[in-house]
């Protein structure tokens, strides 16, 4: 029998009908992911009807040269293409808006410009302010949309802020943006965003868990013997990157963020619910349960940080990171790190969480990998060649999203010898049609008014707590731990194969 009230958190709410305000809407995301999410969520019927995009920006243009930018990307980068007449429809409901994002006077021109649009295409008043823009310019966008009034919404309807990452530099201007923006909104109406978590593995990672009754018996140090999270890319500092890169590094662009999502969602205890707050309470403990590394020799013990020296990627010849447009040609940013996490629970005593995330490596792909004890050998152990490897739970995040289960199975033969085979669930394959894109999702969930995948105010002040601490061993202390080095096209430099070697481990080779 089902249980209403279970079956009530389960569903999502309904999104609802709103103009979409996008700060820095001139900007690459705006025109590579953010539109053509809010087409494509056109294209398959998700959008509620009457969602209307209002981009803000500092430069001159007309409505009609911001759609035909956007209608270029699209054209290029849309997941299920780009129909002419579907696009004609679509484009009727986007608008610019030229300020300065200091202007007051450009917010109170966006409040009025905001009631015509309701007044002309028909709209209630919700309205969903997204911050894409330079993050030097958030605090300034929080504060003017307040004096605006424009936080407060009308009656019967809401006003939300998404904000993009990165969410602060450390934890000191984490603090301060949380205090601006909650100054402005209120919590449950703040949305920071990480879209990670928007990806289909990663929300599948808690069906897989809790929806499943196999995993969930074994999840835990007495049957797990290590975990690993891999991200690789096979680009560097295309496209004037590196003025970005340059002042943040592998540490804060990827790990504070997306990584500790992704192992938060790996070794949550079970939530009391689906819901926003749910869910998120027993992520921040994760975070919060991080043992810290937090001197010097702690940092040099379990963190390697690196950076490429020119190499070959994809065939091609590509510079050393120091040789990179915009990068400090003395710069000690890194370009890949690779870490040891403890989690100080009783659930996970003593089990090595191993996080690498590099820039220039030979392909791009995220996975979760969970590696399980090896049997009692008993049995097989004085077979020759013995039990090949352990049995290795593979989440792949992308691309070509999937699970996988390695066992060890016999050869078929009249010998008794093993060999580990792999059961293997693509999403592509199993579900035919292509999962949409994480941006969709997210865009969904806000105007639904669901946070759920959205980080938390804490959440990212805790991460900070912990990656703070190796940025200031590496930056600030009198015996920094060094940067190593890796050709570039290669998985990382050596340092970061001794890291799990010393606790009798190797990397998955993806
Ligand atoms: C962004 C980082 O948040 O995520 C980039 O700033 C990185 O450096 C990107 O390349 C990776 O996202 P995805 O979805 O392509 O894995």
């Amino acid at each position: 029998m089902t249980n209403p009230f279970r079956e009530d958190l389960v569903s999502r709410s309904r999104p609802e009908p709103c103009t979409v305000v996008i700060f820095g809407a001139t900007g690459d995301l705006t025109h590579r992911k953010l539109v053509p999410a809010i087409y494509n969520l056109a294209i398959d019927g998700e959008l509620p009807p009457g969602v209307k995009i209002l981009g803000f920006a500092r430069r001159e243009k007309s409505d009609a040269e911001f759609r035909k930018g956007l209608e270029e990307l699209n054209r290029k980068v849309s997941r299920s293409g780009h129909d002419e007449a579907i696009w004609s429809t679509f484009q009727e409901s986007i608008h610019y808006h030229q300020s300065e994002f200091t202007d007051a006077d450009g917010y109170q021109r966006l409040a009025e410009r905001l009631d015509a649009i309701d007044r002309e295409r028909g709209g209630k008043g919700n309205r969903l302010f997204y911050i894409a823009s330079a993050p030097e310019f958030f605090d300034d966008i929080l504060t003017q949309l307040k004096t605006a009034g424009l936080n407060k919404a009308k009656d019967g309807c809401w006003a939300r802020v998404i904000v993009e990452k990165p969410f602060g530099t450390d934890l000191k201007t984490a603090q301060h943006l949380n205090q601006v923006v909650n100054r402005t909104f209120q919590e449950k109406d703040t949305y920071r965003i990480d879209h990670y978590l928007g990806k289909e593995t990663a929300q599948n990672l808690m069906v897989l868990r809790f929806a499943n009754a196999i995993f969930e018996p074994l999840w835990n140090s007495r049957y797990i013997d290590q975990v690993q999270i891999t991200c690789s890319e096979n680009l560097g500092m295309e496209g004037g990157r590196g003025g970005y890169y340059d002042k943040s590094g592998a540490l804060r662009d990827m790990v504070q963020n997306h990584l500790l999502q992704l192992l938060s969602l790996v070794a949550m205890e079970p939530p009391t619910d689906l819901s926003a707050d749910g869910v998120r309470d027993e992520k921040v403990k994760v975070i919060r349960s991080l043992r810290q590394w937090d001197t010097p020799e702690k940092v040099a013990a379990n963190v390697i940080r690196a950076q490429y020296a020119a190499g070959h990627v994809d065939g091609k010849p590509v510079p050393g990171y120091r040789e990179e447009d915009r990068v400090d040609p003395e710069s000690m940013t890194e370009s890949y790190v690779a870490l040891r996490l403890m989690i100080d629970t009783w659930r996970w005593s003593g089990v090595p969480f191993y996080i690498r995330m590099g820039k220039q490596l030979p392909k791009k792909a995220t996975e979760i990998s969970v590696h399980f004890k090896a049997p009692p050998g008993v049995l097989f152990n004085a077979l020759s060649g013995g039990v090949p490897g352990g049995n290795v739970l593979v989440i792949r995040i992308q691309p070509d999203e999937g699970i996988s289960l390695r066992m060890v199975s016999k050869i078929p033969g009249t010998s008794l010898r093993l060999e580990p085979v792999k059961m293997d669930f693509h999403y592509a394959t199993s579900f035919g049609k292509s999962s949409p894109e994480a941006y969709e999702r997210l865009l969904l969930d806000a105007m639904a008014g669901d946070a759920t995948l959205f980080a938390r105010r804490d959440e990212v002040e805790e991460a900070w707590r912990f990656i703070d601490h190796i940025e200031h061993a590496w930056h600030q202390s009198n015996n920094p731990p060094p940067m190593a080095s890796y050709v570039a096209g290669t998985w990382g430099p050596k340092e970061a194969d001794e890291l799990v070697q010393a606790d009798g481990h190797v990397w998955r080779r993806l």
